[in-house]
């Protein structure tokens, strides 16, 4: 009897402590998005993710874009009659806008491109909202109505990208803000946190592996735990902008880098761009020639041989500071073997993607580095952390770890006993409040300003060799949806904006002052 009674009291309070111990985190699991099993892109190739949009659901690729908050599909505008017959799969299937029930147009917009447009990036794209389901059916992933989807037929972005970061956008009034997916899953409570984790897989990895996204959390499996962490920048559209303390390569006792930069990570644009004399330094080391015409590392059958034999690796140090702790990254030379592909060329060429820089706003860590890179951030503590990547076999399965909110954050629930010491309440309250005000901000700001450089970029695209085959954008499509807008007005504004929270708090109604209007490229030819 008195066994009975013990057995149940304690699996009474083990009942209870687990109840306790479950409903004091009272939060979702993480949740990894499976990789589409696609390798894709015309510059990569780089491993997709699978979601789908519309009522009923249209199935796309998407690559994950760090500086996003709406998700990017290819419309079926972006394959004319001239391009290939698989143009719609070589683009990770088109998202036909009639073909969805839920579809809410709004209007065409410059795509929200504040840092790549300092790359010469810009494009337009046909804005409104529909149900975007994460996955593919029955796999238990959520799906979320109402949705920012951006349209696009540019070529300038060859694949759509799935928009990740949690700022919300504000189209037509800098108080109706828009909320972004990250945000959308975070508000439903179907992940724990406002944070995710990427790293971008290799193609040329053996064994080839594919990217891993998880959102309010991580997986570790895929990378090697390092105790150093980066605060955000203080501007909010470059928050991930660690320093670049020194790049080594094995194959040379010259640096590539020899004075520290700030280089913003960015998983939209394919590129590592760094200032002109590291570009040299890298091509003294390997024997690199750069392509005048094309505006790149172009790499040959050959050279790719005698480099396969070098096997070289480049070591970027990196750390919060341009002094102190930094993490090493490693970067063998298959992660710089990327190959260019129609319509980019006419036929496929090996690239290694470098690109110069002119000044530090175009310092950047594009998605090869994230090859090599994990990358795990947190906007609720404002802070990320940067990790050498993993490539385990297909056998490791995953280890999922859950990014707690602060404490301060539960709402309403106790914060755990387990929470980290001394978790940095500050950023939210104040934070997040000016943090999604500022984003509408400078989304609605983004929005307004034209896109400049544009015209530049055209003439300089790095792939187009004049005479080549790439298909031309409709003419009608060309003025709406792959259109060059010539001038980009107040430029200078947002990248001089104060960019400190407190001091944003101040500007932010002398901003809505004077930019506060935001204006549409077009008026929409809308679906109704
Ligand atoms: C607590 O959570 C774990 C893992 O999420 C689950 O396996 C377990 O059943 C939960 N326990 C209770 C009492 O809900
Ligand atoms: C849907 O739109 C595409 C172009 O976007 C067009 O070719 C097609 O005819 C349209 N279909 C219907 C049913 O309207
Ligand atoms: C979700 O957003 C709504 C509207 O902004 C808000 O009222 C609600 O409290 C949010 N829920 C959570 C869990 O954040
Ligand atoms: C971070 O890691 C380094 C090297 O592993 C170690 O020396 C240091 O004590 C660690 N710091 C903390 C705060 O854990
Ligand atoms: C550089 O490192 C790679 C990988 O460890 C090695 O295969 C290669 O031989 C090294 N090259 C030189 C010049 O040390
Ligand atoms: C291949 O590229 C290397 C390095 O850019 C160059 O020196 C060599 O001449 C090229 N070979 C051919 C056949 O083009
Ligand atoms: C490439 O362009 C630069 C600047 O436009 C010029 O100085 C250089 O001579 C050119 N190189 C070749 C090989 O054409
Ligand atoms: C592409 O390859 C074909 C066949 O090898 C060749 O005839 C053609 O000139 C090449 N085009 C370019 C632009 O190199
Ligand atoms: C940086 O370089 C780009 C490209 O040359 C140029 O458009 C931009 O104005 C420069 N920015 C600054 C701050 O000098
Ligand atoms: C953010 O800061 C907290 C508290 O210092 C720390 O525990 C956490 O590991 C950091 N997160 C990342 C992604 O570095
Ligand atoms: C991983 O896969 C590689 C090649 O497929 C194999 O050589 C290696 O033994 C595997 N490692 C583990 C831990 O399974």
């Amino acid at each position: 009897m008195a066994r009975i009674l013990f057995s149940v009291v304690v699996g009474f309070i083990l009942a209870r402590l687990c109840q306790c111990a479950n409903s004091t985190l009272g939060l979702p699991d993480p949740l990894s998005l499976p990789p589409s099993q696609y390798w894709d892109g015309d510059d990569g190739p780089w491993s997709t993710f699978l979601v789908q949009v519309g009522t009923p659901p249209q199935q796309v690729r998407l690559l994950p874009a760090t500086g996003e908050s709406s998700t990017w599909v290819v419309l079926p505008e972006g394959c004319t009659s001239t391009g290939p017959v698989d143009c719609p799969n070589l683009r990770g299937f088109e998202f036909s806008i009639n073909l969805s029930s839920t579809w809410q147009n709004n209007a065409i917009y410059q795509l929200n491109l504040y840092e790549e447009s300092a790359l010469g990036y810009t494009a337009n794209a046909k804005y409104g909202y529909d149900t975007l389901t994460l996955g593919i059916d029955g796999k238990g992933l959520p799906t979320l109505e109402h949705q920012i989807i951006a349209g696009i037929a540019t070529e300038e972005f060859y694949l759509g990208n799935l928009g990740i970061n949690p700022r919300p956008l504000n189209f037509s009034d800098l108080n109706d803000p828009q909320p972004s997916m990250l945000h959308t899953l975070r508000n439903q409570s179907m992940i724990p946190s406002t944070s995710w984790s990427y790293t971008a897989g290799g193609y040329n990895h053996v064994p080839r592996t594919y990217g891993s996204l998880v959102f309010g959390g991580y997986d570790t499996s895929r990378f090697v735990a390092n105790n150093i962490t980066f605060n955000f920048a203080p501007d909010i559209s470059r928050d991930l902008l660690p320093a670049v303390q020194s790049i080594t390569t094995n194959i040379s006792n010259t640096p590539l880098l020899s004075t520290p930069i700030y280089a913003f990570i960015d998983s939209l644009i394919p590129d590592i761009w760094l200032p002109l004399k590291a570009c040299h330094a890298f091509e003294q080391a390997f024997g690199l020639g750069w392509d005048n015409t094309t505006e790149s590392y172009l790499v040959n059958d050959s050279f790719h041989s005698t480099l396969l034999q070098k096997n070289p690796f480049v070591t970027f140090n990196i750390g919060p500071d341009f002094t102190g702790d930094s993490v090493s990254i490693r970067m063998p030379y298959w992660a710089f073997d990327l190959t260019a592909t129609y319509p980019l060329v006419a036929n496929n060429t090996r690239y290694f993607p470098l690109q110069r820089a002119d000044n530090d706003t175009q310092y950047t860590l594009g998605r090869a580095f994230l090859q090599s890179a994990h990358l795990i951030v947190d906007y609720e503590r404002s802070n990320f952390s940067i990790s050498q990547a993993l490539f385990p076999n297909t056998s490791v399965s995953q280890n999922l770890v859950r990014i707690l909110p602060p404490p301060t954050v539960i709402n309403g629930i106790t914060p755990p006993s387990n929470s980290p010491k001394g978790s940095q309440e500050r950023s939210l309250s104040a934070g997040a409040i000016v943090g999604i005000v500022v984003g509408s901000v400078l989304a609605g700001i983004l929005i307004t300003t034209g896109i400049f450089l544009l015209v530049a970029k055209r003439s300089k695209n790095p792939y187009d060799d004049g005479g080549n085959t790439a298909p031309a954008i409709l003419v009608d499509d060309e003025l709406e949806l792959g259109g060059t807008p010539a001038a980009r007005p107040g430029v200078q504004g947002v990248a001089s904006l104060p960019l400190k929270v407190r001091e944003m708090e101040a500007s932010i109604p002398t901003r809505v002052g004077l930019e506060g209007s935001v204006e549409q490229v077009k008026d929409s030819d809308t679906k109704e």
